[in-house]
């Protein structure tokens, strides 16, 4: 069935297009990659996979809760309008919630699509297209997925939000190359692994805990290439470069905390947004859940020099800087190592004859 049909509320800006100018660079050398690119560029072509065979999408969920999500994780959880609301209103607000999330990570990963196409024209080295070319690849992929799990799993739709409208547009219109990549590699997708990971490891669910695993793997893979590709280029900027992109850094993050939200959903229900709003704020769940999302970024981004006062200040006040001291490597590592746990499984329920399902609730 076409997406239109699913939308919970009209999408808007369906003719979105804005400027995307982008400096083409061709390359005449084609023999000197650096070889953790080049190694990174090799594991991408060797983990490609088929999300429509890796995936059991035979497995039917419950269209009460599709995502198999506790309920304490939704934002009214406990509170008096929660406890007043009917089964059947639960289960409608559980549907539109994980409908909304679903729905931004798909339009986020077309964001990164598009993106990873742009870096192939504007990045100067081989090495980082060839590598770009096999993430072209994985987001077109990851689209695919999650449009599948919408569309045959939930079955309703939101529009993006104009949050994270405006940060692929700032990211997508600028036309230097490693703001495209702090944008998406960095920002946006060192948020959408965070995102990912509450998915994966807190679903009841086999189909989409698997889902979320293997766009994961994928993902982990990418934050590495924005890592190590950015890590070599900003210590070769002036002072008054490498600053401006800390404010950038500064400000997207604050942008990502404070309007990221799923405002839309409790509108679209008729929920009375200035009691909702006072409800967030004073949200003890809320805030550790937005201090979390900051888990992957933090690390990276002190990673690749941005380190000055004004992000270690805002990352203070913000509550997240002890995320710091996070392992950025190791964390990556475990998501590629979940991954091949699941394929594990799922080759252990082939061959026994039971379902993935099966196999996961044992
Ligand atoms: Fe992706
Ligand atoms: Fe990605």
């Amino acid at each position: 069935m076409s997406t239109a049909q699913h939308y919970a509320i009209p999408v808007a800006e369906t003719g979105w297009t804005f400027d995307g100018r982008s400096e083409v660079q061709f390359t005449w050398e084609y023999d000197e990659g650096r070889a953790a690119l080049l190694g990174l560029y090799d594991k991408g072509k060797k983990q490609q996979w088929d999300a429509a065979e890796r995936l059991d999408w035979s497995h039917e969920v419950d269209w009460e809760n599709p995502m198999a999500l506790p309920d304490q994780q939704i934002p009214i959880y406990g509170t008096p309008i929660w406890e007043k609301m009917s089964g059947k209103e639960r289960a409608e607000l559980r549907r539109h919630l994980q409908a909304h999330t679903i729905s931004q990570f798909l339009h986020g990963e077309q964001g990164a699509l598009i993106a990873t196409s742009k870096i192939v024209m504007t990045v100067p080295d081989a090495d980082s297209k060839f590598y770009a070319a096999t993430q072209v690849m994985d987001e077109a992929r990851h689209v695919e997925a999650f449009s599948r799990l919408l569309h045959d799993k939930v079955g309703l739709a939101y529009p993006i939000t104009s949050g994270l409208r405006t940060l692929l547009e700032q990211g997508l219109s600028d036309s230097r190359w490693d703001m495209t990549y702090l944008t998406m590699q960095i920002l946006i997708e060192g948020l959408a692994l965070a995102a990912f990971q509450r998915n994966r490891d807190v679903s009841g669910d086999p189909l989409v805990q698997a889902v979320h695993a293997y766009v994961m793997q994928d993902e982990a893979r990418h934050v590495a290439f924005g890592r190590l590709a950015l890590r070599d280029y900003y210590p070769q900027l002036t002072e008054a470069e490498r600053a401006e992109r800390e404010e950038f850094v500064v400000e997207a993050c604050y942008h990502m905390r404070d309007r990221f939200s799923q405002r839309e959903v409790f509108e679209n229900l008729g929920m009375d947004q200035e009691t909702l709003l006072d409800m967030f704020r004073g949200s003890e769940v809320m805030q550790q859940f937005r201090a979390r999302l900051f888990t992957r970024i933090v690390p990276t981004v002190k990673d690749i020099g941005l380190w000055g006062e004004k992000v270690r200040n805002a990352y203070a006040d913000m509550g997240v800087l002890d995320y710091a001291d996070f392992d950025a490597e190791e964390l990556l590592a475990a998501d590629a190592k979940v991954a091949e746990d699941l394929d594990a499984q799922a080759f252990v329920a082939r061959e026994t004859g039971k379902g993935l399902g099966a196999s996961a609730a044992e």
